[in-house]
Order: structure tokens, then C-alpha cells, then sequence
């Protein structure tokens, strides 16, 4: 720590050693001054140079003006090796402490680039240690912003125990706070496993990277040659990985959107989600629902346009908007109460069901239940998707994560079938028997084993190939089973489906049904935890 200019004067009229207030005063100006430095312009410069904010500025964005209280700005490392004696810097490179985002309390830990590159050593640890413990104990989200090289090499195994220490409480947090990561610039390593083990992981483009093993090893041990864009950049991990939920142009942009998410949550699983006045008429209602379902079957339309018309405002917050896009998932408001919203794409994959939606649909369904945000599904699927790929990447186990997700979930399930709901993927998307609170389904709902022309192929192999016409005999019988089975009709009259609506009323029929089951009261039998198939 460099000597503080205002212990050097001399008062005789005080007993040595001791300040006067004003004095004492002067020393927590000047060092909190030098605290404020972090590594010093030349590493701000260059950090800037790099196209980045520094820790700090990145706070200020984050939280509401002035509202942010530092906690540990004069710890400092206690290494001696490697000539760290004389390299001490005070908050030892990580901002930590608590904030306000739009009023609700946060707790956030900033790393900073700028002290030896970010790298976390034991004291490092132990702040970020203390800022978890804070906001789990008085149930506040925390939001870590990650910009680092990894354990402090000159820390040695002590910087390992201090990943592990946040490993744990990573864990002990999970579904209990909010934990959001912000990766903005190198998370390398086994540090991107905190990360991984949050809620919600935003990248920037072009300046954040995420990867287990670098380039070098990677080349050193598999002859792949990559760059670190290519192996662990936003775009890598928000469309291929699926690690990272959200990706922003900038860092501004990241923030702004970490807040938004924010507006969703509650501040922890024992409290509602915020509510906010409405200004759109919860009776509204939109004739061009009505014509948004293609007349032939096997025509695609964006379930995009279901979900922004339906939702209080048009608006959609979607997550892991460019990752498994033949499912959609994300938050919204009805009548001022968040919902999270699954629904499936039939402009992509027709809307199957694959291994990457499964685990996607998996993840988000699981996040609502845990912070009491009721999910709304819109059902438009064919099936799983059929391939050896599939099978042999496991669908059976990745599937049923997905069905495992919504049979354990006990905030309320509102579902919408807006056309077809076949086989398994019927059970799985929130279907009554696995506790669909409210089942509506609109009239060009399809419910059934499978689609018509498979479900032909099967029951009348032997009849279309004995017919004198097999192509006639095949369209007959396919218009046969279709109006038998592909309509809404069947799944009502067994009580499967609560009511068969006019697609224009959708937004009207939710909300009034999440008035109602606002306040279930549902429990899963006590247990450690269930064993969800991983
Ligand atoms: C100590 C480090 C450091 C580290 C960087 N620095 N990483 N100091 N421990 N892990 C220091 C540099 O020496 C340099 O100090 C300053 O930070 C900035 O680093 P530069 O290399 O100049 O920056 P840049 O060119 O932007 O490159 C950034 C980088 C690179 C890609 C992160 O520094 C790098 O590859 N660092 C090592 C990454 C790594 O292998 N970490 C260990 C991963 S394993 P000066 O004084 O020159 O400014 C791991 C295990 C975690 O983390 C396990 C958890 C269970």
C-alpha cells in the first residue's frame, strides 16, 4: 500500500500516532482516492484501447446513480513471492459490494482487468466469497461481472481454493437468488465453470471469451488449430454451445439488457415477480390470431407473432434468442405479471423436438419454476425429431429432461395448443396429466398419436397396397384419420383440454386463468433433490 500523505504531519497537541478528524478524514479521502485507480491510466488506457470499460465504469452503468456501496475497497493480496510484496493494490483487483437497479438491492462483484490482468488470488476469492454470502443471506440477486486471465498463477493452489470457494456457493445460491454472469473479456479455464453454474450468462461480441482450454493447448494436444473468437466467442456460445443466453453488440447494451432481465425476477425464491402497472386492456383481442394458422398443415408461421400479440405491450424479452431456434423461450407480461413462455418455432425444424431444444426448453422451464415465474406454453410440435444423430446424442435422456422439467415444476402452467401436438412431445409441453393447471386449445389444434400420413402408413400397409387404386385409397383413409383425429375434439371430450377458444381470444382466456392460479398452492413430496436424467 503506498504511505498516505496525512500521516506524515505532526501534532503536538495529540498523543503520537494519533489523527485529528480532520486528518483521519484526509487519509480515508486519499485512500480511497488510490483505490479508485485500480491498475493505474496506463492499464485504463489500454483497457479502453481494447475497447472495454473498465470495472468501475461498468458499475455505474449497472446500478442506479449513486447507489452503489463498495465493501472491501482496502483489501489487498498477501502474496511475497514472485516480488508481489511490493505490488499491492487496494481492493486487490475485484470491485465487489451492494447496489440498486431500478430501486431492488443487488449484489455485484466487478473483476478488474486492470490489476494484474484480473486474476483471482485467496483475498480476491474472499471478497467475492463475502459479496455471495451477503446477498444469499438477505436474498438479493447477485450479478458478477467476469474480465479475467484465470487463478493468479503466484497464488498457486491458494487461488484454487478460492475458485472452489465460489464453486460452492454458486451452488448453495442456485434457486434460491438470481445469479446473472457477464463475460466481458477472457473467462478461461476452470473459472467459466461460476459462470456456468449461474442462472444467465451474457457475452459481449468480439471482446469476451469463454473456453476450458485455449488455443495453444487445444493445438498442442489435438493438432485443431483456432482462434479464440472461433473456440469461445459470444456468437460460438449463443448459438452452437447454447452456454451463453444473451449476446450484445456492446457492453452498454449488455448491461442495459441485464437490467431488463432483472424486471422479470423476483429477488429471491421466496417473493413474487415484480409487477408493474399495465397499460394494455387485458380484454383485448386480435382478429389476426384468428388467420395466423396456415389451412394446410404443413405450412410454417412464426410463433413470434403468437407471443408479441398476446403479451401485455407486444413485448418480448427473448432468451437464448440464436441458440435451438425451433424452440422459443423467454419472459413477458400479462396484465403486469411476468410470465416465462416456451413455445415452439414451426418456421425451424417444424418445430420438433431435438436434443439442443430439449435442453434449452429444460433450463428456462426450471429457472421459472425456481423464482416463481408461471410458465405459458404454446404447442405447435410435430414430435421429436427422428435421425441416428439424435438417437445416438442421447434424445431419450435429453428429452427427458424436458418432460422431467415440466412434470416437477409447480408455479402455474398455462398451456395453448395452436395446432399440431403428436405422440410423447403431446405429454411433454405441459400437457394436463403431468399437472397443466389450464389446457386451452385453439380449433386448428391437432391432437394425436402422430400425423396423419404416418399414422396411415402403419394402420394400412396391407389394405393401400391391396386397393385397386392405393393412391386414392391411401387419401381417403388419411382424410378419414384426420377427421377422427386431428382436431381438438377428442382431447376435450376426454377432459384433456379445459376449452377449445377462438385464437383471438388467447391473451383474455390467460390472463384470467393466471388471475386464478396466481395462487396455487402445489408442493413435490419432500426429498434432497430429485435425480433429473443429466
Ligand atoms: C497473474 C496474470 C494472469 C494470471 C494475466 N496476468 N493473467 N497475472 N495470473 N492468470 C497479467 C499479465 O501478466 C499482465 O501483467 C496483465 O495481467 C495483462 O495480461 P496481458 O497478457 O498483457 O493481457 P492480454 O494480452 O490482453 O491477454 C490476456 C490473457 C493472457 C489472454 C488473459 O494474459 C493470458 O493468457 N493469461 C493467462 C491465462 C491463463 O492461462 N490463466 C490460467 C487459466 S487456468 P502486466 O504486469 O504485464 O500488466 C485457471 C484455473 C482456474 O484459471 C481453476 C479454477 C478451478
Amino acid at each position: 500500500m503506498a504511505a498516505n500523505k496525512s500521516t506524515s504531519r505532526v501534532r503536538p497537541d495529540l498523543p503520537q500516532g494519533v489523527l485529528s478528524q480532520r486528518e483521519a478524514l484526509e487519509k480515508l479521502d486519499d485512500l480511497t482516492e488510490k483505490s479508485q485507480l485500480g491498475g493505474g491510466a496506463d492499464k485504463v488506457d489500454k483497457q479502453h484501447k481494447s475497447g472495454k470499460l473498465t470495472a468501475r465504469e461498468r458499475i455505474e452503468l449497472l446500478c442506479d446513480k449513486g447507489s452503489f456501496d463498495e465493501i472491501d475497497a482496502f483489501v489487498t493480496h498477501n502474496v511475497t513471492d514472485f516480488g508481489m510484496g511490493d505490488k499491492k493494490v487496494l481492493g486487490d483487483g475485484v470491485i465487489t459490494g451492494c447496489g440498486r437497479i431500478y430501486g431492488r438491492p443487488v449484489y455485484v462483484f466487478a473483476q478488474d482487468f486492470t490489476v494484474f490482468g484480473g486474476s483471482l488470488g485467496e483475498r480476491y476469492g474472499q471478497k467475492i466469497v463475502k459479496v455471495m454470502d451477503l446477498a444469499l443471506k438477505n436474498g438479493c440477486p447477485m450479478i458478477g461481472i467476469n474480465d479475467s486471465g484465470g487463478a493468479r498463477i503466484q497464488e498457486g493452489v491458494a487461488s484454487l481454493g478460492a475458485y472452489a470457494d465460489i464453486f460452492l456457493r454458486n451452488v448453495t445460491s442456485s434457486g434460491v437468488i438470481p445469479q446473472i454472469s457477464a463475460i466481458m473479456g477472457p473467462c478461461a479455464g476452470g473459472a467459466v465453470y461460476s459462470p456456468a453454474m449461474t442462472d444467465f450468462v451474457f457475452m459481449v461480441e468480439g471482446s469476451s471469451h469463454m473456453f476450458v482450454t485455449g488455443p495453444n493447448v487445444i493445438k498442442a494436444v489435438t493438432h485443431e488449430e483456432v482462434s479464440m473468437e472461433e473456440l469461445g466467442g459470444a456468437g460460438v456460445h449463443s448459438e452452437t454451445s447454447g452456454v451463453a443466453q444473451f449476446t450484445s453488440a456492446t457492453e452498454p447494451d449488455c448491461i442495459a439488457d441485464i437490467k431488463r432481465l432483472l424486471s422479470y425476477l423476483p429477488q429471491n425464491n421466496l417473493e413474487p415477480p415484480p409487477y408493474v402497472e399495465p397499460d394494455d386492456d387485458p380484454e383485448r383481442e386480435d382478429e389476426r390470431l384468428d388467420r395466423i394458422i396456415p389451412d394446410n398443415p404443413e405450412k410454417p408461421y412464426d410463433m413470434h407473432d403468437v407471443i408479441e400479440t398476446v403479451l401485455d405491450d407486444h413485448e418480448f424479452f427473448e432468451v437464448h434468442k440464436n441458440y435451438a431456434q425451433n424452440i422459443i423461450v423467454g419472459y413477458g407480461r400479462l396484465n403486469g405479471f411476468p410470465v416465462g413462455i416456451v413455445a415452439q418455432q414451426p418456421a425451424v425444424l417444424a418445430g420438433c423436438l431435438d436434443i439442443a431444444s430439449s435442453l434449452k426448453g429444460a433450463r428456462f422451464v426450471r429457472t421459472c419454476d425456481s423464482f416463481n415465474v408461471p410458465i405459458i406454453t404454446f404447442e405447435d410440435v410435430p414430435g421429436f425429431l427422428p435421425g441416428v444423430n439424435q438417437e445416438h446424442g442421447g434424445i431419450i435422456k435429453h428429452g427427458a429432461k424436458l418432460l422431467y422439467a415440466y412434470c416437477e415444476a409447480v408455479v402455474p402452467k398455462l398451456t395453448v395448443i395452436t395446432r399440431k401436438a403428436y405422440g410423447g412431445a403431446y405429454c411433454v409441453m405441459s400437457s394436463k396429466h403431468i399437472r397443466g393447471d389450464v389446457n386451452l386449445a385453439w380449433p386448428t389444434a391437432e391432437i394425436a398419436v402422430m400425423g396423419a400420413d404416418g399414422a396411415v402408413n402403419i394402420l394400412y400397409a396391407k389394405e393401400i397396397a391391396a386397393a385397386k387404386d392405393p393412391v386414392a385409397e391411401r387419401a381417403r383413409l388419411i382424410a378419414e384419420y384426420r377427421a377422427r383425429f386431428s382436431n381438438p375434439y377428442d382431447a376435450a371430450a376426454r377432459g384433456y383440454i379445459d376449452a377449445v377458444i377462438k385464437p383471438r381470444e388467447t391473451r383474455k382466456r390467460l390472463i384470467r386463468a393466471l388471475e386464478v392460479s396466481r395462487h396455487k398452492r402445489d408442493v413435490n413430496p419432500p426429498k434432497k433433490h430429485g435425480n433429473i436424467p443429466l
